[in-house]
């Protein structure tokens, strides 16, 4: 038996710093800026602009020193050449040559465009997903993009919700383990405004919770929750050193993110001692005026400046702060320096402009890892009779919406170019086994059809929830018309979030969930079509059958009645569950097996591929933990591990799990629902 590293210390220990240590002294330069800048300059440290053409207005205000960083649209970008024109206003006409910070929205790439992060999720590969923020901060730094306002790591457990593509599923675990492999991607071992990009983590805190899936609204969310659930993705990602936080719009029981002081300065500053730069969402402060908890604009500022909100995005409301007022001179100094000492971290005082040398489009290098991570988010959710991998196959119609789509690069595409896109029908025409004859149409010598369905990339992402969660329009009539050709069915669904499949899944052989998979869609789905590779990705979020069941998450809390919680009209259990994946190939797990060393549990488990294809198995460890006073989730995802394995191998696998309470019980398995506890 190979014993292979040990890969995963559970729970990460709240150890290292937060980000930026508050006790981190400001240097001689910080504290000469602050003691010469006026309040004006001070404000427009505080401001970030969103500046979509270069006028007589916006020179104005860089050279009065009003504007301290600059942001993206979404689907309006500066160029290189103004954001350097802009950063030369700056630092050389304004009166104290502070550079500005430039800011965009990097999701899942920049100009290579790498699967949703929903999809990458499904990976379960930490490196893949830390290689992919590699590639997308060297594309962004060399751009001119200091500030990346990802990763988003609000734990999704609303399918309605649009920005559940966003995320990294429905579990806390899994958003703290992703998030923090994306901060540590960008940021790089050493900071630098010229190959780096500074990590924002979003949306704090609690944005995930609106109720009804709908983006915006409010959200109930209690103490305990609030440190169990949505928390721990940020404390992850602040020990792996993300410099910077962007607060939410949603109000937390009550009281907004964006004044909310508990959260904010209480819980983030001063109990987890973040030093580094806490920046307000699009428009938030003012919209603090629509929350109801301020009348005018400067209400607004001071409620935000006193939670401990730093930075304001494109609104100028921290302009009606009063110079005069002791404690706003206090909150904006102590902002300021944050600011500034950012700034300084990154290096944009030494390097305030773009690289020169810079590579602005796909390489084969970054082509290559966006290949290989799209096939390895993609889910297999069902596969009778072994359609796939396609065998024996002289004919295949690519049909369907999604057949010739070139737009799959999700809702923040950042500068992806449809141009790089590559289409299911090209991938699978370009890499068809030499017998295979690929069409675009159903004909009587149609072997097989790959329908190509989904969800288009307006259909999720801000603001673009759903009341219903099967396929949009008519596809569900089509992929049930097919039926009468008489031929297998395999289905490619491309979405950006879980959907219920439960009126077509008898209707189809195969069904492999692609989500916004990027530039290299065909390609990848290629690969894993015709059998170069075997599917491994496993869901991060729970389907349902109906929408009806919706919240319905994995690692809900225990109930007195669990065998009694029922529907009249619905079964009760999901149609997938968390965890779940379907492989070409099949594993035998032995069982597992738990000793305890140095008062830590360690648990073995031996994995054997049983079936005749080289393919990777991702291994879930859980806990049950319980004690004499409060509730605890049914099952909670404490470790996980993929390892390749060969036909007729065994791999063991092994976890260590850091802090074990005297009732806990383990289970470990393939997925949420297919365990078996740990002896131990
Ligand atoms: C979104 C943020 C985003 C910001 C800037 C807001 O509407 O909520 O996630 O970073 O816009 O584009």
């Amino acid at each position: 038996m190979k014993y292979s590293k040990l890969l995963f210390i559970i729970i990460v220990a709240a150890s290292c710093q937060a980000g930026l240590d508050s006790s981190n002294q400001s240097s001689s330069k910080v504290s000469e800026l602050l003691r010469n800048m006026t309040w004006n300059e001070k404000i427009g440290q505080l401001s970030m602009s969103y500046v979509p053409e270069l006028n007589s207005d916006v020179i104005a205000e860089i050279k009065s020193g009003k504007i301290g960083a600059i942001l993206n649209g979404r689907t309006s970008f500066y160029s290189r050449v103004m954001r350097d024109s802009m950063q030369r206003i700056a630092v050389e006409s304004s009166r104290l040559g502070i550079p500005i910070l430039f800011g965009h929205d990097v999701i899942h790439g920049f100009r290579t465009i790498f699967p949703i992060s929903l999809g990458q999720s499904c990976s379960w590969d930490i490196d893949l997903i830390r290689n992919a923020a590699e590639v997308a901060a060297s594309e962004a730094s060399s751009y001119g993009v200091n500030w990346a306002f990802s990763p988003m790591v609000d734990v999704s457990r609303d399918p309605r919700w649009g920005r559940i593509a966003e995320s990294y599923g429905e579990d806390p675990y899994l958003n703290s383990v992703f998030g923090a492999a994306v901060v540590s991607g960008y940021q790089g071992e050493q900071l630098d405004s010229l190959s780096f990009l500074a990590a924002c983590m979003k949306h704090y805190v609690g944005y995930g919770a609106a109720e009804g899936g709908r983006d915006y609204d409010y959200t109930e969310i209690s103490e305990r929750t609030l440190s169990e659930v949505y928390l721990p993705p940020f404390k992850a990602g602040l020990d792996a050193g993300a410099q910077s936080i962007m607060s939410a719009f949603n109000d937390i029981s009550g009281i907004p993110a964006t004044s909310n002081t508990h959260t904010v300065r209480d819980k983030l500053k001063n109990e987890w001692n973040f030093g580094g730069v806490v920046l307000s969402d699009w428009d938030a402060i003012a919209q603090l005026r629509h929350h109801g908890v301020a009348v005018s604009d400067k209400d607004a500022a001071v409620a935000a400046i006193k939670a401990g909100v730093d930075m304001e995005m494109k609104t100028k409301t921290y302009f009606e702060l009063d110079s005069l007022n002791l404690n706003h001179k206090t909150w904006v100094d102590e902002s300021v320096e944050r600011l500034l000492m950012f700034k300084e971290k990154i290096g944009l005082f030494d390097q305030p402009y773009a690289a020169t040398k810079y590579q602005l489009t796909p390489d084969t290098l970054s082509r290559f890892l966006a290949r290989k991570i799209a096939r390895e988010s993609m889910v297999m959710l069902k596969n009778d009779r072994k359609t796939l991998p396609l065998q024996g196959c002289e004919s295949i119609a690519v049909v369907g919406p999604f057949s010739e789509e070139k737009e799959l690069m999700g809702w923040w595409k950042s500068l992806g170019d449809t141009r790089d896109v590559i289409t299911p029908y090209q991938g699978l025409d370009r890499l068809a086994l030499s017998k295979i004859n690929v069409t675009k149409k159903i004909t009587n010598f149609t072997d097989l059809i790959v329908a190509c369905v989904g969800e288009s990339q307006d259909w999720f992402g801000e603001n673009n929830n759903r009341a219903f969660l099967d396929l949009p329009g008519e596809q569900e009539e089509w992929v049930k018309s097919l039926k009468k050709y008489g031929k297998p069915i395999v289905l490619i669904i491309f979405n950006g979030r879980p959907l219920s499949l439960t009126n077509i899944i008898d209707d189809v052989n195969s069904i492999l969930i692609a989500w916004h998979p990027g530039i290299e869609a065909g390609n990848a789905l290629a690969d894993l079509l015709y059998g170069f590779h075997s599917p491994s990705g496993k869901l991060t979020t729970t389907w349902p059958r109906s929408v009806g069941q919706v919240p319905l998450y994995y690692n809900r809390r225990t109930s007195g009645r669990p065998d009694q919680i029922s529907y009249k009209d619905e079964l009760i259990t999901p149609l997938f569950p968390f965890g779940f994946g379907l492989s070409y190939s099949s594993f035998e797990y032995d069982v597992p097996e738990g000793e305890f060393v140095e008062s830590h549990p360690r648990i073995t488990i031996d994995v054997t591929n049983q079936g005749q294809t080289k393919a990777s198995e991702i291994v879930q460890l859980y806990r049950k933990r319980a004690d004499n006073i409060e509730t605890f989730p049914r099952l909670s995802l404490i470790g996980f591990d993929k390892k390749l394995i060969a036909p007729d191998e065994i791999k063991t696998f092994i976890f260590q799990v850091a802090d074990h309470q005297p009732r806990d019980r383990y289970f470990c398995g393939s997925s949420s629902a297919d365990l078996v506890e740990v002896g131990i």
